[in-house]
């Protein structure tokens, strides 16, 4: 029956051209834009300067104006506050300073009566200590969540290999099941324990991935997973995805696991719903099963050489390199693009590799160099035209601005430059909260001048009547969509302009974009027809056949969008 009903909403589907390029995608996903927001930071209803559903339901209207088709909230569970919400206390249960789970319902039904789909985050690998589970778990072995969490019985000695990564996890505990836990982030986010690639019958607290306590530890993530399905939500980002099975380096068994079991239970129960990895390498999340995987801030395949000074633009590690997308011309792509188009290739036709503008745990797209509207209309052209599904960072879309100097909240250390409170109007706060000043959750840029809907609303030059623009385009032009292919058409030697071809059928659409404050030109291979310039931001771009090549030349902190 569920199979017949699935084939019938694929050919409504195909008819009204909704898209999916895999069939066992949700059929939204082709056609979805992702809108993330860090509730904390977005709205206050109560007036206690902390954002919570009441107030993201009150805000729906913008949301929608947007141009976005989903929401991505981040962790709203009852939780201890050491990580941002993801030490979750009570899986089962929104956190009181949010609401409560049945104003969650209301957002759910509301956003879906607005055509917005609402996902939420899923931290399968770790609960926090607070947690009752983990509270039972430390007392005694055989109690019924004792096995949830992994309790080593002495810290091994000249483990090479696979093991020896996660000593690094080993937190010390005088609680009587110690001596020792398995943390997954911070001590205060035990382990959930789905069992060992490779038990090692040394370590007797190295369970099979198949033992009786994982296998429990499954059916209570399907419980968690059915619990919020069965109430509406459209699916879930998987918080550290790749982290469920430990001492598995090449994450054989993790994939193994979530593709022969949780993926294949999910796709039959909610053929409509999506999973989207933060796993941060496509190749092994989308074989995994999942939807779409980011490609960010993380790992290997981060995009830090476009956007940042350093890796995540902070830090120790932080270098010099210029970026990419800065006015000073002289970043480079080839990193990003050889890993890039790595992930792409390994994915293609099967799930979608998503470059996110941003998120809660990485430097917001406006920092640095790149504050003005004009250079971020050109990062956001970028966003917003490559293939995979766009996520939007709230606030991005007006350029809300990285806060180097926010001080640490609810255990983000650094993030809190990037989960500053949203910025409203000309109001106290901005229109956040009416809370006084020094109750606001995070503090907000204190520049006058600062940007916020209601400036961006009134000026028809702002970067949010742009992305508004860009969405509409990308809506109306499907070679500019998630599933039409993708290839560079500018040289990695000459890097501005950067020139990509999408092309879906026998449409084909031309990205051009300069970062850089100089003007620039770039000879490409005929075409044997000259296209049409159908969006963009810029002062100047031609497009000449001459012959010997076709040409373009484009003004400084300019993007242009050609159709042939
Ligand atoms: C990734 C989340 O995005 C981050 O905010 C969190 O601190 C860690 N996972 C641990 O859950």
């Amino acid at each position: 029956m569920k199979k017949a009903v699935c084939l019938i909403i694929m050919l409504a589907n195909c008819i009204v051209g909704l898209s999916a390029q895999n069939p066992e995608q949700p059929s939204w996903l082709g056609d979805a834009v992702f809108y993330q927001i860090y509730p904390s930071s977005y709205q206050d209803s109560d007036g206690n300067g902390i954002g919570d559903i009441p107030g993201i339901i009150s805000r729906l209207d913008y949301i929608k104006s947007i141009g976005v088709t989903a929401i991505w909230l981040n962790p709203v569970y009852v939780s201890g506050w050491t990580d941002g919400g993801y030490d979750v206390i009570d899986f089962y249960r929104v956190d009181k300073r949010f609401g409560t789970n049945s104003d969650l319902m209301e957002l759910i039904r509301q956003a879906h009566s607005r055509g917005i789909k609402v996902v939420m985050d899923l931290v399968a690998g770790h609960s926090s200590d607070q947690c009752e589970w983990f509270l039972q778990s430390k007392e005694a072995p055989d109690l019924r969540y004792s096995d949830y969490y992994i309790w080593p019985s002495f810290k091994p000695e000249g483990v090479t290999g696979a093991g020896a990564s996660l000593l690094s996890k080993f937190v010390a505990t005088d609680a009587p099941r110690g001596p020792f836990y398995i943390k997954n982030f911070y001590d205060t986010q035990p382990a959930l324990n789905f069992g060992f690639a490779d038990p090692d019958p040394e370590h007797p607290w190295e369970q099979a991935v198949d033992a009786p306590g994982p296998m429990a530890m499954r059916r209570e993530l399907k419980n968690i997973i059915s619990f919020w399905m069965d109430k509406g939500v459209d699916g879930f980002r998987v918080d550290m995805a790749a982290s469920l099975v430990k001492n598995d380096p090449d994450k054989s068994a993790t994939i193994k696991l979530w593709k022969d079991d949780l993926m294949k239970w999910f796709g039959k129960e909610y053929p409509e719903g999506v999973l989207i990895a933060e796993w941060f390498n496509p190749e092994q999340s989308i074989e995994a099963g999942f939807d779409l995987d980011f490609f960010c801030h993380d790992g290997r395949y981060n995009y830090s050489t476009l956007f940042f000074y350093g890796r995540r633009g902070f830090g120790p590690n932080a270098t010099t390199t210029i970026p990419y997308f800065d006015e000073a011309g002289a970043g480079s792509l080839k990193e990003w693009y050889d890993l890039y188009t790595y992930q792409y290739d390994a994915v293609k036709g099967k799930g979608y590799v998503c470059m996110p503008t941003g998120n809660h745990d990485f430097n917001r797209v406006c920092t640095e160099g790149r504050t003005n509207p004009e250079d971020l209309k050109v990062a956001m052209t970028f966003f917003l035209t490559m293939p995979g599904v766009p996520f939007i960072y709230y606030g991005d879309e007006i350029g809300l601005k990285q806060n180097p100097a926010a001080p640490s909240t609810d255990g983000s250390g650094f993030r809190a430059g990037c989960r500053i409170p949203m910025l409203w109007n000309a109001t106290a706060n901005a229109g956040f909260s009416t809370a006084s000043v020094d109750k606001i959750y995070i503090p907000q840029d204190p520049d006058p001048n600062r940007m916020t809907v209601e400036k961006a609303e009134a000026d028809p030059n702002s970067l949010l009547h742009y992305v508004r623009a860009m969405l509409r385009l990308r809506k109306e032009v499907p070679a500019l969509g998630a599933d039409a292919s993708w290839k560079l058409v500018s040289s990695l030697e000459q890097p501005y302009p950067m020139v990509y071809e999408r092309k879906q059928g026998n449409e084909r659409c031309y990205v051009v974009l300069n970062p850089s404050a100089k003007a620039v030109t770039v000879t490409l291979p005929s075409e044997s027809t000259k296209p049409v310039l159908i969006g963009g931001n810029y002062k100047k771009c031609t497009y000449r056949q001459t012959g010997k090549g076709d040409v373009i030349s484009i003004s400084p902190v300019s993007a242009a969008i050609y159709k042939f």
